[in-house]
């Protein structure tokens, strides 16, 4: 029997070797960054001393924090986006890089991070893929670090492929992220349900501290 939540979570990253998004994104970052962001000031209450940024794509986000980030360790999936990284950010001596396998942290260190943030990724991947995500944040964070995650809301079309939903949203649920969190010993310090404006609720973000051993 196959491994159905990795051909999946292939298929996906299929999407995103070399998709015009990346360019189109570029132009609008304000969802996350304007005053009024609804991620803005929870992303304020990270500290950024020692800081991953999950799935970064191209590197629109990084280049936003580069100059407050002590060292930012930038992953994802695609080795041609963490190559393109390297380019843009080669003149700068805190980035790390880091391929992964779609689920994991790699070359990060148990307690080692004060932060972890991932925006307008997770929304897409598998379930089991975030869950896996959740364990790794737990355990590169340090006690007390912190970790912001945008997710998706969609509990429409269970079983299903995420191109059949509303903007490409995997099956997820911002309730049941919580509680496995909470039960990896990620506590719940902010959540918000996110709207779209034709598909309210269907996505969110949590804030989520690591509890102290
Ligand atoms: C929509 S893009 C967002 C990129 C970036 N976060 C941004 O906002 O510009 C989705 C990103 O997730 C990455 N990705 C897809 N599946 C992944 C997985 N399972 N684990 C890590 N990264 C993944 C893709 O390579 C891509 O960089």
């Amino acid at each position: 029997m196959g491994d159905r939540n990795a051909e999946m979570r292939s298929a996906i990253a299929q999407d995103w070797l070399d998709a015009p998004y990346y360019k189109d994104a570029e132009g609008w970052l304000d969802t996350f960054w304007a005053p009024g962001s609804a991620f803005l000031p929870m992303f304020r209450q990270l500290d950024l001393t020692r800081v991953i940024e999950l799935a970064c794509g191209r590197g629109r986000h990084a280049e936003r924090i580069l100059d407050e980030a002590g060292e930012i360790t930038l992953v994802d999936l695609v080795a041609r986006n963490i190559e393109l990284c390297r380019e843009r950010f080669s003149a700068r001596e805190n980035v790390r890089y880091v391929v992964n396998s779609g689920n994991d942290l790699p070359g990060c260190e148990d307690g080692g991070y004060s932060a972890v943030f991932c925006y307008d990724a997770m929304v897409h991947f598998e379930l089991l893929d975030v869950i896996s995500y959740l364990r790794e944040t737990r355990r590169v964070l340090r006690p007390g670090g912190r970790a912001l995650l945008h997710v998706s809301n969609n509990m429409q079309n269970p079983g299903g492929f995420y191109h059949q939903n509303t903007h490409w949203r995997n099956f997820g649920s911002l309730a049941v992220f919580l509680h496995v969190a909470d039960r990896l010993g990620l506590a719940c310090l902010e959540q918000q349900v996110v709207d779209w404006p034709e598909a309210p609720k269907l996505d969110g973000v949590m804030l989520l501290e690591r509890r102290p051993d």
